[in-house]
C-alpha cells in the first residue's frame, strides 16, 4: 500500500480548515476525519455567522413589512438570489426559485411542468445512476399521467452509455432528467451531449446538480439546460434550502406548485391571480435564514481559489484510489474517466456497515449503505458500498488515516 505523504501544490488546505469550526474536534478520542461530504458538507464560519447575524439583528419576515428589520431581511434574502443567479450564470433573478433543496426542485418540475403536459405513452428518459430523488418523482408522475420511463444503462465503469441514450430518444421523449454527477460513484455525466441530443428531438432537460456544484463552476446558459436543481448543504451552506434554476419562459408557462401567501397578486373568492416570477413558486414564509446562509456559502466559494480547491480534491481522489484500491480484497465501484472526489468500494468479508462502524471508532466519518441509489447498487450486484467523499478541506494525511482504519478492518475480519 502506498503511504507516502502527498501535498497539493498552490492550495493552502490548512488555512481553509481554519474556516470550518466543526473540523476541529475529536471523535472517540481521535481527531475527526470527515469524509462524508457527498451526504453533507461542513459549514465555514462565514456561513454560520451570516445565519446568526440574521437571527440576532435582522429577524423579520420578507416582502411584507415597511419596517427596518423587514427591509433588512428582504435585502439580504433578495441579495442571496442575486448571488445564486451569478453563481449559476442564470440570465435573470426571476429564474432562481428558492426551495427546500434538489428533491423539492425535482418534484416541482414533475408536478408543475410535466404533469399538465405529459400524455399517456409520452416518455421520460432517466439514467441508471440517478439518486432516488430523480426517480421517484417521475414514477409518481407516470402513475398520474400514463407517461413511461426509459432508463439509460451504465457501463462497467459506472459511466452513462451515450450510444444507448441516443437510441432511447425519439418522438415520444418529452423530458430527459439526469444527474450532473452521480452521488454514489462520482461519475460526471456528459451533459453537453445529453442536452444537445435531447433538444434535437424536442425534449426538455432537467438536471440534478446537487453533487456537481461543490466540485466546480456550473454555467446553466452554456450548458443550455432547461432546469437545474441544487442544494445548499452540499456546497458548504445550510441544510433545508436549495434552488431551482429554470428558463424564464418555462417558469412563466407553469402553474404554481403550492398556494399560499406571497405567491399571489390578488386573492378573491371569484378568482386569484398569481405573483410575478420567481415569487409565484415561493408560497409561505420562506427559509429566510437558510437563504441568507446559502448566499454566504456562494460568497465563501467566491472568496477562495476554487480552481485550486478542485485540483486539490482531484489529487485527494487519485491518492485515495491508490490507497484503498491497493488493499487486498477491495473492489472499487465507479472508475469513470471523468469523476469528482467520491470513492465507493466494497471489502471482501466485511459488510459496509461494519466497515463504517470500525472507521467511526477511529474518528473517521464515511457513508455506508445504498446511498439512495439502489439501481446503481443493483447494476454492480451489491446491496451497499462504503463511500468516502472529499471536500476542499480534506487532507492527504486524512487519507492515510483512512487507509490505517481499513487495515484495522481487515485485521478484525481476517
Ligand atoms: N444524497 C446524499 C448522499 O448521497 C444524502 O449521501
Amino acid at each position: 500500500m502506498k503511504t507516502e505523504t502527498r501535498t497539493s501544490s498552490s492550495f493552502d488546505v490548512e488555512k481553509i480548515r481554519l474556516d470550518f469550526p466543526a473540523l476541529h474536534q475529536e471523535v472517540h478520542g481521535k481527531p475527526l476525519v470527515y469524509l462524508d461530504n457527498a451526504a453533507t458538507s461542513q459549514k465555514p464560519r462565514a456561513v454560520i455567522d451570516a445565519i446568526t447575524h440574521f437571527y440576532e439583528r435582522d429577524c423579520a419576515n420578507v416582502h411584507r413589512g415597511v419596517h427596518t428589520l423587514s427591509m433588512r431581511a428582504t435585502e439580504s434574502y433578495e441579495g442571496a438570489r442575486e448571488k445564486l443567479k451569478r453563481f449559476l450564470n442564470a440570465s435573470s433573478r426571476k429564474e432562481i426559485v428558492f426551495l427546500r433543496g434538489t428533491t423539492e426542485a425535482l418534484n416541482l418540475v414533475a408536478q408543475s411542468w410535466a404533469r399538465p403536459r405529459l400524455k399517456p405513452g409520452d416518455e421520460i428518459v432517466l439514467s441508471r445512476l440517478e439518486h432516488h430523488s430523480n426517480i421517484v418523482p417521475w414514477q409518481i408522475l407516470c402513475e398520474q399521467t400514463g407517461a413511461v420511463l426509459k432508463v439509460v444503462p451504465l457501463n462497467e465503469h459506472g459511466e452513462f452509455e451515450l450510444e444507448a441514450y441516443r437510441e432511447l430518444l425519439g418522438e415520444r421523449t418529452r423530458l430527459v432528467s439526469v444527474a450532473h454527477v452521480s452521488n454514489a460513484l462520482g461519475s460526471i455525466l456528459p451533459l453537453e451531449q445529453i442536452v444537445a441530443d435531447a433538444h434535437r428531438v424536442g425534449a426538455k432537460v432537467a438536471v440534478d446538480g446537487a453533487q456537481a456544484v461543490p466540485h466546480g463552476p456550473v454555467d446553466v446558459q452554456a450548458l443550455d439546460v432547461d432546469f437545474y436543481c441544487i442544494s445548499s448543504h452540499k456546497m458548504y451552506g445550510p441544510t433545508g434550502i436549495g434552488c431551482l434554476y429554470a428558463k424564464q419562459e418555462l417558469l412563466e408557462a407553469m402553474p404554481p406548485y403550492q398556494g399560499g401567501g406571497d405567491m399571489i397578486a390578488s386573492v378573491r373568492f371569484e378568482g386569484t391571480t398569481y405573483n410575478e416570477l420567481p415569487y409565484k413558486f415561493e408560497a409561505g414564509t420562506p427559509n429566510i435564514a437558510g437563504v441568507i446562509g446559502f448566499g454566504a456559502a456562494v460568497d465563501y466559494l467566491a472568496s477562495i481559489d476554487f480552481a485550486a480547491a478542485i485540483e486539490h480534491e482531484n489529487s485527494l481522489l487519485e491518492h485515495a484510489t491508490d490507497l484503498v484500491g491497493s488493499l487486498p480484497g477491495v473492489r472499487i465501484l465507479g472508475t469513470a474517466e471523468h469523476k469528482v472526489s467520491v470513492l465507493s468500494w466494497v471489502m471482501q468479508s466485511a459488510h459496509p456497515h461494519d466497515v463504517g462502524t470500525i472507521l467511526d471508532q477511529e474518528g473517521i466519518a464515511v457513508r455506508t449503505g445504498h446511498h439512495c441509489a439502489q439501481p446503481v447498487m443493483e447494476r454492480f450486484g451489491v446491496p451497499a458500498t462504503v463511500r468516502a467523499s472529499f471536500g476542499i478541506y480534506n487532507t492527504h494525511g486524512e487519507l492515510e488515516a483512512l487507509a490505517r482504519g481499513l487495515e484495522q478492518v481487515r485485521k478484525v475480519f481476517s
